[in-house]
């Protein structure tokens, strides 16, 4: 029996999800549910129950292989995180070396370049107003990505507003558009770099085609540039804009923070738990009837591990919703876990560091601007986070 219909939440639902989380979590951590846009799945809620599902082999990910889905299908939906193994180990294997925390380390001192460049330029308005979005949360992911793909020219406009829709769709047939739109770019984009190739992981992948064309098709391509592109459009940018957000709206945490700012590992950790960029993980299929604690999700259902649902969970953490830098946050699950575990983990951390870090030691006086309008919400159940961010110092 379908009990819960996400549409009647409304946008309270989406500005502040926690209390709703909690309430399902209290009536058990499996749930079935019907989607704002009418569509019905299943959400997972509980900490254990979500963390088990996201290793379970049970729960594909690829939709075209499992489904009666006749979701529209572009070349961008040829990539790892649409795919089961084997197709998924071949593509992650042939970029998870540019991504070992060992490979980002070696990137550190030009993300701290680039933080201080947009800093520099954000604090050149003495006092502020700036919005923290757009001068630093967003520039600072995007450059970092697109120069390790070799794709300094990316037009970001267009891509923020592809990606931006692709994410957190206002409709279906914008949805297509966006996807269809961004696969053309990107087949260009690629054509591009084969005509001057680089020192680059776009250049060595191309490379990869030519010298074994059955390895990594055009599709492929597309499929990995898209991912890794959206990637650094829409997740770190949150964990700047969300990490700064709580930290301005617990004084006392920001105070710790700032006088011993060796907590900063951990208080990315914390940020990432509270109130982490990837509300709920991507769609999982069930390819068999799974039982999942005394329901049975049956086979060929759509399924939401809803990730912050589970990093608030009181049997995992003690106060969930308490903001604490200093806790125990081991075991968060908001990179996911199993074999789709975020490949670009380490380099979302080192980002979130090195901004908040920066952002701290040059604004003593760092607050919400007063004067700003009510946020605007990133809507869906994916993404979680501000459009803008408008700060003083
Ligand atoms: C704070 C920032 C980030 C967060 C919170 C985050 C979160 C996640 C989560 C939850 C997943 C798993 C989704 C699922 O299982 O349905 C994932 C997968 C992935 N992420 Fe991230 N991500 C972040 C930054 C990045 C960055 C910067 C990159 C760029 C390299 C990246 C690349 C990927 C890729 C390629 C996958 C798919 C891995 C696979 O299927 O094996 N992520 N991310």
């Amino acid at each position: 029996m379908v009990d819960i219909d996400l549409a009647a939440w409304g946008d309270d639902f989406v500005a502040d999800p926690y209390p709703y989380y909690a309430k399902l979590r209290d009536a058990g951590p499996v749930h079935e549910v019907v989607h704002q846009n009418g569509m019905p799945f299943w959400m997972l809620v509980g900490h254990e129950e979500a963390r088990a599902a996201l290793a379970d082999p049970r729960f594909s990910k690829d939709w075209r292989a499992n489904g009666e889905w006749d979701w529209e299908t572009s070349a961008v939906n040829a990539n790892m995180l649409e795919s089961d193994p084997p197709h998924h180990t071949r593509l992650r294997k042939l970029v998870v070396r540019e991504f070992t925390p060992r490979r980002i380390e070696q990137l550190a001192p030009r993300i701290q370049q680039i933080t201080d460049e947009l800093l520099d330029a954000m604090l050149a308005a003495p006092g502020g107003p700036a919005d923290l979005v757009d001068a630093l949360a967003f520039p600072l992911p995007m450059t970092v990505i697109c120069e390790l793909l070799g794709v300094p020219d990316l037009d970001r406009d267009s891509f923020r507003k592809w990606s931006n829709e692709i994410v957190a769709p206002t409709g279906p047939d914008a949805e297509g558009e966006a996807g269809a739109a961004m696969a053309a770019y990107l087949v260009e984009l690629i054509e591009d770099k084969r005509c001057s190739p680089g020192d680059d992981l776009m250049s060595a992948l191309i490379r990869t085609v030519h010298e074994d064309g059955d390895r990594l098709s055009p599709d492929e391509l597309v499929g990995m540039a898209f991912l890794l592109l959206v990637a650094g459009h829409e997740t770190t940018v949150n964990l700047i804009a969300n990490g700064v957000r709580a930290l301005l709206d617990h004084p006392g945490q920001l105070a710790a923070l700032r006088a011993d700012l060796s907590l900063i590992d951990n208080a990315v950790e914390e940020m990432l738990r509270y109130d982490g960029p990837v509300e709920g993980a991507t769609f999982r299929f069930t390819r068999e009837p799974v039982p999942v604690a005394g329901s049975v999700i049956p086979a060929r259902a759509t399924v939401l591990v809803a990730l912050a649902a589970a990093d608030r969970d009181p049997d995992k953490y003690a106060d969930p919703d308490r903001f604490d830098i200093q806790r125990e946050t081991q075991g968060h699950l908001a990179f996911g876990h199993g074999i789709h575990y975020c490949l670009g983990a380490p380099l979302a951390r080192m980002e979130g560091r090195i901004a908040v870090r920066s952002l701290l030691e040059r604004c003593p006086d760092l607050a919400l601007d007063p004067d700003r309008a009510p946020y605007d919400w990133i809507p869906g159940m994916l993404m979680r986070g501000v459009r803008r961010l408008p700060v003083r110092w």
